[in-house]
């Protein structure tokens, strides 16, 4: 959307006129998080309008599909009867196999890419030859072309931006037919797994055609209580169109709360922007702990009738950054306790499903998360909504390359002709969400090291700026010598953004005077859920840039110890410490919270996914996220590692995490072993103990009193499986999803921490498994199949609702197990 030269701007100012979901226990989520505890809004309530005059629909229902090229699937005659029918968002790369040549290296997750088509025939909406009819792509990886009967209607390259294309001109009453195709065959592309095809939603949206333009409105505010909105209307008639326009703000329970003066208004066909301020007394601020929103109606009128409703959900919060203390939200200090996070789900691929990204965000928050850095592009919609409505910072990011490579064939080939417009894209898209307090440009940009960075510093930031002021701009930079970093000497980012390197932090505000400053990436720690290796010295995996890796296990793990990290990273423990000491570090971003699909740095094939999670890919907490949530909740918490199965005589490290308690005592077998107590900045405790099977009980003390007691038993052989479902009443909506755990027990029930055991899942009545998993990083076991081999003990099947109400019954067997079944209620 081009805004300046097309719309005359009109300033208004107009005078207001004045005029709670009960939460699944979840078990799975350690010391669950639960949304009412935390004010979440399930919806900010219905309104009193003509909803006839605005409908969006999901176009995601009744696609064809077929894997491969055809360029004449794009003509409307076309017969696609033999095609795969299927409902989106879909991601052909993560049905397949797993395969080292595969053209997307085991980088990009060592799955297939290549071209897909899409089909889909359907009715235009009634009375379209009077209307605007727009169909609207949250996200398609990559290289789409969009066709409607046969009329071509243009291509997006990004992978990750949101277009949309008007198509009324082209629709006739019935058999419509829209294709498109996806080109991810240039091959390498991506340094992550990216998935392949339409991932994201798809909607239809008819509006009158006086209309508001797509993200078209722009709510800014102040903790004052005062609102500016700017909107801008679209007129595809032929002539100038006289209307009226007013504005409702809706509080968080529905209730209409401001209606703003009717203002009349003359639109010409270029269109037209409208600034209106106004008030609100008293706004209930958005925060991490109650994210309140306001819900802002816009209405255009003729003949006193609403012609269009648009909806904008906003916030009231104020930030700031300060180069000495920090990070503030709402004039309280706050540190960002932030985790990078890339968009793919684990075992369901890039496919957006809003459960899912949920439950990746309730357990960042039960950590104590309070922010994410979406690495390395714009994400999901929905993401964001969910962002506002559970309480998480955000930091918005644009690219991961500018016109210099990462990977041959990745978006440098695009950003000459579209980033302008992908970036503007994503500003426009995004910038009503009260999360989102930082705009990153870009991750790592070639362009640091390169004089060419200067310039292009300069317009991506103008090219912000001139879309949004209330933001600060932020770039996540790794050449630490100022003086060298072309981006950083561009002189137009708000906030320094420093990518590792823990040790600089102490002597910033000395180096880099009156410079804010965050730690945008941060970590890089390796860790396998499970594996336990005790080492003397901390381990660099790979040692350096030149040195082949080698040392590896047979297992393909990497120590749950929090003691191997990648030789430009650092531990979780060295990071959080140097992290923590200084408030002039506003925060930081760990990469990342969870495992991700691709870049399993440091081994080589079968790994294909990445070991920086503090999550694993199945959604299992490694232990070092105990010590966040010891750091980062004020929840009492006292966590022991590693399991109780070892040889004998074997001499073990046992580390316990903990917090609101001045010592832990160790016991085995109910022998003391000792207490413990934190000492200047240590983050856990830890003896030596010689391996004897039984029980190992740890048990946090404050002034003598008992706060928490933990317990490790030593496992026998698996004798059985327990099947743990994080919700057992989910919507019969198509979409929501159940997580199962599977857990391989011995006769006792305790969890054996080695078994391997192979599971199979027979799934009846009303859903079906859309992905299994067990977190380790280099199985090659399909994600869609009916079976997973457990690791360390557990293994996962996601359950997936169909639109019919009814029970999901899924029966879990294994040879020499007793087997298990659990039943899933899905409801409307
Ligand atoms: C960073 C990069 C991330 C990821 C990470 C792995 O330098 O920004 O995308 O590659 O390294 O340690």
């Amino acid at each position: 959307m081009r805004i300046p030269g097309i719309y005359k701007v009109f300033m208004v100012s107009l005078l207001g006129l004045l005029v709670s979901q009960n939460c699944d226990a979840n078990p799975l989520i350690p010391n669950g998080w639960c949304p009412t505890n935390h004010d979440r809004q399930s919806s900010v309530g219905e309104t009193p309008t003509d909803r006839e005059s605005r409908v969006k629909t999901s176009f995601n229902q009744d696609w064809k599909f077929f894997l491969g090229d055809d360029p004449s699937a794009k003509n409307s005659l076309y017969n696609d009867s033999k095609w795969r029918k299927l409902t989106l968002p879909h991601d052909w790369s993560i049905e397949g196999k797993f395969d080292e040549k595969n053209p997307a290296k085991p980088e990009g997750g060592g799955l297939p890419t290549g071209i897909g088509w899409y089909r889909k025939t359907f009715t235009a909406p009634a009375d379209f030859k009077n209307k605007l009819v727009t169909v609207e792509f949250d996200g398609v990886y990559k290289n789409s072309e969009v066709w409607v009967n046969g009329h071509y209607l243009g291509k997006r390259p990004y992978g990750y931006s949101s277009f949309a294309y008007e198509i009324s001109r082209f629709l006739k009453s019935r058999n419509n037919i829209i294709a498109v195709k996806v080109d991810n065959s240039l091959q390498p592309d991506s340094r992550w797994y990216s998935g392949s095809g339409i991932y994201r939603n798809v909607w239809l949206t008819t509006t009158a055609k006086v209309a508001v333009a797509k993200w078209g409105t722009f709510v800014t505010t102040g903790t004052d209580g005062k609102v500016s909105i700017k909107t801008q209307i679209q007129n595809k008639t032929s002539k100038q169109q006289a209307a009226v326009l007013v504005h409702s703000i809706y509080d968080a329970k529905g209730k209409l709360i401001l209606k703003t003066q009717a203002q009349n208004i003359k639109i010409d066909t270029s269109g037209l922007i409208v600034n209106s301020d106004t008030e609100l007394k008293n706004p209930v601020l958005w925060s991490l702990k109650r994210p309140v929103q306001y819900k802002l109606v816009t209405e255009i009128l003729q003949n006193n009738k609403p012609i269009d409703t648009y909806e904008t959900k906003f916030g009231f919060r104020t930030f700031n950054f300060d180069a000495e203390k920090g990070f503030s939200l709402n004039g309280l200090p706050t540190k960002i306790l932030g985790v990078c996070l890339h968009h793919d789900l684990g075992a369901l691929g890039a496919a957006v499903n809003v459960r899912a990204m949920e439950r990746q965000l309730e357990i960042m928050k039960a950590m104590g998360v309070n922010a994410i850095r979406t690495a390395h592009n714009p994400p999901a919609p929905e993401f964001l909504d969910l962002c506002d409505e559970m309480g998480f910072l955000v930091m918005d990011e644009a690219f991961d390359m500018w016109a210099k490579k990462k990977n041959k064939n990745d978006y440098h080939l695009n950003f000459p002709e579209w980033h302008k417009r992908d970036l503007e894209d994503m500003i426009l898209r995004d910038r009503n969400h009260p999360s989102i307090i930082l705009w990153s440009i870009g991750n790592e940009i070639r362009e640091q090291f390169d004089s060419t960075g200067v310039a292009l510093t300069k317009e991506l930031v103008a090219t912000v700026k001139n879309l949004d002021q209330s933001r600060p701009v932020i770039s996540a930079l790794t050449e630490t010598d100022a003086k060298k970093n072309f981006i950083y000497q561009a002189n137009a980012l708000d906030i320094y953004g420093l990518n590792y390197n823990h040790k600089l932090y102490k002597d910033w505000p000395k180096n880099y005077p009156g410079v804010k400053f965050l730690a945008t990436e941060t970590t890089s720690a390796l860790e396998t859920r499970g594996f336990y290796d005790t080492a003397d010295t901390i381990r660099r995996w790979p040692r350096d840039g030149k040195t082949k890796f080698t040392e590896g296990n047979s297992e393909w793990s990497a120590s749950a110890y929090d003691n191997v990290s990648a030789y430009w990273g650092s531990t979780h423990e060295e990071t959080w410490k140097a992290a923590k000491k200084y408030d002039h570090v506003s925060g930081l971003f760990v990469w990342t919270g969870f495992d991700y699909l691709g870049e399993p740095l440091p081994y080589p094939w079968p790994a294909r996914s990445s070991y920086f999670g503090i999550v694993d890919l199945a959604g299992f907490s490694k232990d070092s996220y105990y010590m966040y949530q010891s750091e980062w909740t004020d929840k009492p918490v006292l966590h022991i590692l590693p399991h109780w199965n070892w040889e004998a005589g074997k001499s073990v490290e046992v580390w316990a995490y903990y917090n609101q308690a001045d010592e832990v005592e160790l016991y085995l077998n109910g022998k003391s072993l000792g207490k413990k107590s934190k000492q200047d900045d240590d983050l856990h405790v830890q003896w030596n103990v010689s391996f004897a099977p039984g029980t190992l009980k740890a048990v946090s003390r404050k002034n003598g009193k008992e706060i928490l007691v933990r317990e490790v038993k030593t496992a026998g052989d698996p004798a059985k499986i327990e099947l743990v479902a994080d919700r057992k009443q989910i919507k019969a909506d198509g979409k929501d999803l159940s997580f199962i755990t599977v857990r391989i027990l011995d006769k006792a029930g305790n969890v054996v921490p080695n078994a391997d055991n192979l599971v199979d899942f027979k799934v009846e009545g009303a859903g079906f498994i859309a992905g299994v998993d067990n977190g380790f990083q280099a199985s090659l076991e399909p994600f869609k199949a009916s079976y997973r081999k457990a690791f360390h003990g557990l293994c996962l099947a996601i359950l997936q609702a169909t639109a019919k109400t009814g029970t999901i019954k899924l029966t879990a067997t294994s040879a020499g197990l007793s087997s298990a079944v659990i039943e899933v209620r899905t409801n409307k």
